[in-house]
C-alpha cells in the first residue's frame, strides 16, 4: 500500500476501507508517513468528509492505538459521560456522586485542561489532598464499593489521536466533523464504558457555534457508539454564556457544593439532572426518563447527593470538610469587581471571552507547561436576561496577580446589554438518539 495512492482515492472522495485507514494511522504513529502525507490526508478528509463506515473504522484504529480500559470486574452497567466542552462546565463533577447515588457504576476518566480553565481533573485537584491518580486495582475497588471513582487520563490512552490532532492544531483541519467525532469517541470507548451520554455544547464559547452543525456532529458521535455496541444518547446544550455563575477552579468547586444541596444555579441543575436521568436509564436502573429526574431531584432535596460528594472526596484523599466550609478552598487575594456602564437587560455574555479573562487571571493554561492558580476566577453576579442599573457589579474577577489590565477589558467586553428584554434563554436544545 502507498499512503499517496491513499490520499489520491480520499481527495477524489472514494471510501477507504479499515485496512486502508489501519495503515495511514499506524503508519503515522510509528513514524513510517511523514507529517506532510497525513497533513495532506486530513485536509482531504476536511472536504470530502468520510463515510460512517469510515468514521467507525477511523475510531477503532485510534482506540486500538493504545491502552484499552478494562472495566469487566465492575458490576453493572457502566455508563460515561462527556462534553464537547464549555466555559464553567462542572457537569462532571455533578453527575459522579448524584448518579453514584442511584447506586450506578460511575467509573470516570478525566483529562486536564488546556486553554481557558482547568479540566475536571485540575479542578478537583483544588482540593487539598485529593488523588487523581489511582492505581487500577484502587479505581476498580472504589467503583464496586462507592460506585464511584475518577481517575486521570493515562499517557498511553489513544496515542494515535494525541499525535492527529496536535498535527490537525497545525493544519486547519481541527473543525472536520469525522475527525472531531473519531477523536473525542476513540478516548470513550478506550476508557472501558459500557454506555455513553454525550453532552454536545452549542453557542459562542463551544466548538460547535450553530445548532446544524452541532445536530450533525451529535449524530455523527452517536452513529459511531451504536456501530461499536455502545448505547449512546446525545443531549444538545446552550453554550451561548458561561454555565451557572462561577468560571475558575475552586470556585467551580464551591458551585458544585451549591447544586448538589439544592442550592444550585437553573441553568445548570437542569442540565446536570438531564443528563444524569439519560445516564440512570441507560445504566438501567430506570425504564424513563422522568422517573430518573425525579429520582435524581429527590436525591438532591434529600441530602444524599451531598453526602455522596464527601464520600467521594474523603475516598480520594481530600478533605470532605470543604463542603461545609468551602472557604477552606484557595482563596484570591483580589476581588474586582466590574461594573456596568450603562441600564438595561443583559442580552449576551460571551463565553469564550470569559474563559479568556479567567485564564488571563491565572485559572488556565497557555502552554502545558503552565501552572494553574486553582484561586483565580470568575463570578458572574447577572445572567443573560437579568436587569441591571449603570454601575451595578455584573461580574468579580478573582486573582493573585497585580497586573490584570487585559483580564478587565475581557471580561467587561463580553457583556452586551440593551433596553430590550431578551427571550428566556432555552438550556436543552434537543435529544439525539
Ligand atoms: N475534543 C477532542 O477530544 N477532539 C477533538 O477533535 C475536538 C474536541
Amino acid at each position: 500500500m502507498r499512503m499517496y495512492d491513499l490520499i489520491l482515492k480520499k481527495r477524489n472522495g472514494d471510501e477507504l476501507t479499515k485496512e486502508e485507514i489501519d495503515f495511514i494511522v499506524n503508519g503515522y504513529v510509528r513514524g513510517e508517513i511523514p507529517d506532510y502525507q497525513v497533513s495532506a490526508f486530513l485536509m482531504a478528509v476536511y472536504f470530502k468528509g468520510m463515510t460512517k463506515e469510515e468514521i467507525s473504522n477511523l475510531t477503532l484504529s485510534f482506540v486500538h492505538s493504545g491502552d484499552v480500559a478494562d472495566l469487566s470486574s465492575i458490576e453493572g452497567i457502566k455508563v460515561d459521560k462527556h462534553s464537547t466542552g464549555g466555559v464553567g462546565d462542572k457537569i462532571s463533577l455533578i453527575i459522579i456522586p448524584l448518579v453514584a447515588s442511584l447506586g450506578i457504576p460511575v467509573a470516570k476518566m478525566s483529562g486536564r485542561g488546556l486553554g481557558h480553565t482547568g479540566g475536571t481533573i485540575d479542578k478537583l485537584e483544588s482540593i487539598v489532598g485529593f488523588r487523581t491518580e489511582l492505581d487500577s486495582n484502587e479505581f476498580i475497588h472504589n467503583v464496586n464499593t462507592y460506585k464511584m471513582a475518577i481517575v486521570g487520563q493515562t499517557a498511553n490512552l489513544t496515542p494515535a489521536d494525541k499525535k492527529i490532532y496536535a498535527l490537525r492544531d497545525v493544519t486547519a483541519t481541527v473543525d472536520s466533523i469525522p475527525l472531531i467525532a473519531s477523536s473525542i469517541m476513540s478516548k470513550k470507548i478506550a476508557s472501558g464504558s459500557d454506555a455513553i451520554v454525550l453532552d454536545v455544547k452549542v453557542g459562542s464559547g463551544a466548538f460547535m457555534k450553530n445548532l446544524e452543525d452541532a445536530e450533525e456532529l451529535a449524530k455523527t458521535m452517536v452513529d459511531i457508539g451504536k456501530s461499536l455496541n455502545r448505547k449512546t444518547i446525545a443531549v444538545l446544550t446552550n453554550m451561548d454564556q458561561p454555565l451557572g455563575h462561577e468560571v475558575g477552579n475552586a470556585n467551580e468547586i464551591k458551585e458544585v457544593i451549591d447544586v448538589l444541596s439544592n442550592k444550585g444555579a437553573e441553568d445548570e441543575t437542569t442540565i446536570a439532572l438531564t443528563i444524569a436521568s439519560h445516564m440512570a436509564v441507560l445504566g438501567g436502573a430506570y425504564d424513563d426518563f422522568d422517573s430518573a429526574f425525579n429520582a435524581l431531584k429527590a436525591k438532591i432535596e434529600s441530602g444524599d447527593a451531598i453526602d455522596k460528594f464527601k464520600e467521594f472526596i474523603r475516598i480520594q484523599g481530600g478533605n470532605p470538610e470543604i463542603v461545609d466550609h468551602p472557604e477552606l478552598l484557595p482563596q484570591a487575594k483580589n476581588h474586582i469587581e466590574i461594573k456596568a456602564p450603562s441600564s438595561g437587560y443583559i442580552t449576551s455574555i460571551d463565553a469564550e471571552s470569559i474563559g479568556i479573562s479567567a485564564m488571563h487571571l491565572g485559572a488556565g493554561r497557555r502552554t502545558k507547561e503552565d501552572q494553574i492558580d486553582f484561586a483565580a476566577g470568575i463570578t458572574l453576579t447577572k445572567k443573560i436576561g437579568d436587569q441591571v442599573d449603570a454601575g451595578d457589579t455584573i461580574c468579580i474577577l478573582h486573582t493573585n496577580l497585580e497586573d490584570i489590565d487585559e483580564a478587565r477589558h475581557v471580561a467587561q467586553s463580553a457583556f452586551s446589554i440593551s433596553e430590550e428584554k431578551p427571550e428566556p434563554v432555552k438550556y436543552i436544545y434537543k435529544i439525539i438518539q
